[in-house]
């Protein structure tokens, strides 16, 4: 893991709004060993059970959101209101980056990001309860088939993000002539499922 310069006695995150998002990032800052959870902070708005969903890993729960601004070092709004973090890229970014992969993109591409890996997961949800519908209809037991349809995705991702390889390419690798796999693509690009929505068989 890189070596971070931010100093955990010293810095604080705060965050505006105690809902989904903050709570996913101050867990991951924690268990990444970032920060420790008492230099995360953030306030309940309406719903009051947020309070005890953040106190129980440890982060600080003010009674307000100017509170959290006034107590740390850097606040992110997620309190579905614009974004409105200042100046300090590098900090940012090893925040995210300390919870997952970090990507930086321009802003005049936001809305193509957005519809991508901001509405993507429910794209791949929907995915994995195609295929998972697919093997109930072959005869599988829905939990073994949910299983191998989720873990077929998570395996896939894993390979063109490990391997570097294009999709095409990976996916040329496990077609074998005449076999069940190019047959089961063949049928998928019928319908919407590629970047030219079908139209090659249009
Ligand atoms: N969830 C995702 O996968 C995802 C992905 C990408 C981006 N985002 C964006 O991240 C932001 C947060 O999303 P989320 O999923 O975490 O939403 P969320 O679970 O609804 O959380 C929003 C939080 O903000 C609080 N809040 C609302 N108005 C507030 C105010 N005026 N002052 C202080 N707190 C206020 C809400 O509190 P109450 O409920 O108590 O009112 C709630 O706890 C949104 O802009 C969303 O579009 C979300």
């Amino acid at each position: 893991m890189e070596t971070l310069s931010i100093s955990a006695e010293s810095f604080k995150v705060g965050f505006i709004g105690a809902g989904k998002m903050a709570e996913s990032i101050a867990r991951g800052v924690v268990a990444s060993g970032m920060l420790f959870p008492n230099r995360n902070s953030t306030a309940v708005h309406s719903n009051l059970n947020r309070r005890q969903v953040f106190e129980s890993f440890g982060v600080n729960v003010f009674s307000s959101s100017e509170e959290v601004s006034g107590s740390s070092s850097l606040y992110l709004s997620l309190d579905n209101e614009p974004w409105t973090t200042e100046e300090d890229g590098a900090l940012v970014a090893k925040l995210f980056g300390s919870v997952g992969k970090m990507f930086k993109a321009y802003e005049k591409m936001f809305d193509a990001v957005t519809g991508l890996s901001g509405s993507g997961p429910a794209y791949i949800f929907l995915a994995i309860e195609a295929l998972a519908d697919g093997g109930v209809a072959a005869g599988l037991p829905r939990e073994l088939s949910l299983g191998l349809a989720s873990q077929t995705v998570l395996g896939g991702a894993t390979m063109v993000s490990k391997t570097g390889k294009h999709p095409g390419v990976l996916k040329d690798d496990v077609t074998s002539p005449g076999g069940t796999t190019i047959a089961g693509v063949h049928e998928l690009e019928k319908g919407s499922w590629s970047c030219n929505n079908g139209e090659q068989n249009g």
